[in-house]
């Protein structure tokens, strides 16, 4: 049992009233992504199957991992039969696939990682999984920026010991919980990155979409914007 299967359908009921799911990671992860018809395209950490669903409907083949079953469990019963997307249980460690990928995405996972070997493994993994010059977008908090102890769109991070805390998820209008997870800096990521082979690094701030900014206006914006501890990170083999 992994904590993500006592959590799947918190966690699934979360992701569809967070504005900061919604109007912020997951339209910039498109664009970022660029996903274009009948390329393959692997999503780690699939949990639910809401990002791998997205990038299916641009006519991108899907494959998605998971190491819960629960969440693989629901991304099954969310998605029609006949769709372009596959989804396993697996973890960086055991996933194996045919063909290789034009590109590959995760989001909000790595700090789920559990140790820093397999922090390194999501990385070698991926790299070998990748096409040449394939690509890899990454999404997660960087530990210099978590604002421990605040309450940021619905999540607090609480420090348990060095380089491992706890996330309580308040989201209005979903149900609170709580994770585990590890916390790494920007550097130890891209130590990661280099040393399974990338060989180029970029970051990019998480910002919102111009429709939420419209809906939910200019001020609720504002410190997302200015304190946001997630990064974008775009690798290229
Ligand atoms: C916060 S959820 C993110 C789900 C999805 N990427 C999204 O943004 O909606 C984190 C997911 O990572 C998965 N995960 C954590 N550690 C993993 C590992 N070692 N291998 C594969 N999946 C893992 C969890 O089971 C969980 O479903």
């Amino acid at each position: 049992m992994v904590q993500y299967d006592s959590v799947a359908r918190e966690y699934s009921e979360m992701i569809t009233v967070d504005p900061v799911k919604k109007f912020a990671q997951r339209p910039q992860l498109l664009k970022l992504l660029s996903p274009k018809k009948k390329e393959l395209i692997l999503d780690i950490g699939c949990g639910n199957g809401a990002i791998a669903r997205m990038v299916a409907e641009k006519g991108a083949n899907v494959v998605g991992y998971d190491s819960s079953i629960e969440q693989i469990l629901l991304a099954k019963s969310k998605t029609p039969a006949a769709k372009n997307i596959e989804y396993f249980v697996s973890t960086p460690y055991t996933f194996t696939y045919l063909k290789t990928f034009d590109k590959a995405f995760t989001v909000m996972v790595l700090m789920y990682a559990g140790s820093e070997e397999t922090l390194q493994e999501f990385f070698n993994s991926t790299y070998k999984l990748l096409k040449p010059k394939g690509l890899f977008v990454v999404l997660d908090v960087l530990e210099e920026k978590i604002p421990f102890g605040k309450d940021f769109y619905g999540r607090l991070f609480v420090r348990t010991a060095p380089n491992k805390g706890k996330l309580l998820f308040n989201v209005p209008d979903s149900k609170p919980f709580a994770v585990d997870i590890i916390t790494f800096s920007k550097q130890k990521l891209e130590s990661c990155a280099k040393k399974a082979g990338f060989s180029s690094i970029e970051w990019k701030n998480l910002l919102p979409e111009k429709e939420g900014i419209k809906i939910l206006g200019k001020e609720y914006w504002e410190v997302f914007s200015k304190q946001n501890p997630r990064e974008w990170m775009i690798l290229k083999k």
